[in-house]
């Protein structure tokens, strides 16, 4: 059963002292509410958010750890975590311990299947039209009219975080159409 707290509830402390506590605490929120704004100023984008970056989720919704994930899976796999806005998005396995520093949007950019990473092929091969990606996911094959989206993947403290690409598209020097 839910409990309700009162004053009446602090046996200990003088009223006074209660009410002095109660002032304190108020001046204190609004010191650190008007710090707030200052304080994220000063923060870079990449540690914390503030940029727009997440932390990589598994399918259970925990966090990307790097040792367990290079652990699971092997060299040159395709992963699917939960991305940027909740996008299902594809790490990269670049060696033993090691991920490639940019994710794929497993979207596809036809009309927003999820593509599935076919490692015999080593393409993205949509199941819905038969777009075609590369194993970079740059559209190789219609109806797609575009390459699968980037996002930046950043490792912090053993923890993947990704994070909107908004600079040139390495695959084929083009602005990216995404942002
Ligand atoms: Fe992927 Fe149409 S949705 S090819």
């Amino acid at each position: 059963m839910a409990q309700a707290y009162s004053s009446a509830d602090v046996p200990s402390m003088g009223r006074r002292q209660f009410m002095n506590l109660l002032t304190f605490g108020s001046a204190t929120g609004v010191a650190l509410g008007a710090l707030y704004p200052v304080v994220r100023y000063f923060i870079p984008p990449s540690s914390g958010g503030a940029g727009g970056g997440v932390s990589a989720k598994d399918a259970l919704g925990n966090d990307v750890l790097l040792s367990k994930f290079t652990a699971e899976h092997n060299v040159g796999d395709r992963v699917l975590v939960q991305g940027l806005k909740g996008d299902p998005t594809y790490l990269v396995m670049q060696g033993e311990s090691a991920i490639a520093d940019y994710g794929l949007n497993a979207v596809c950019t036809h009309l927003g299947c999820v593509v599935p990473w076919n490692a015999s092929e080593d393409k993205f091969i949509c199941p819905c039209h038969g777009s075609q990606y590369n194993n970079e996911g740059k559209v190789v094959r219609g109806p797609a009219p575009l390459s699968l989206a980037l996002a930046h993947v950043d490792v912090a403290d053993d923890k993947v975080s990704l994070t909107p690409w908004k600079e040139t598209d390495f695959r084929d020097g083009e602005s990216p159409w995404w942002s």
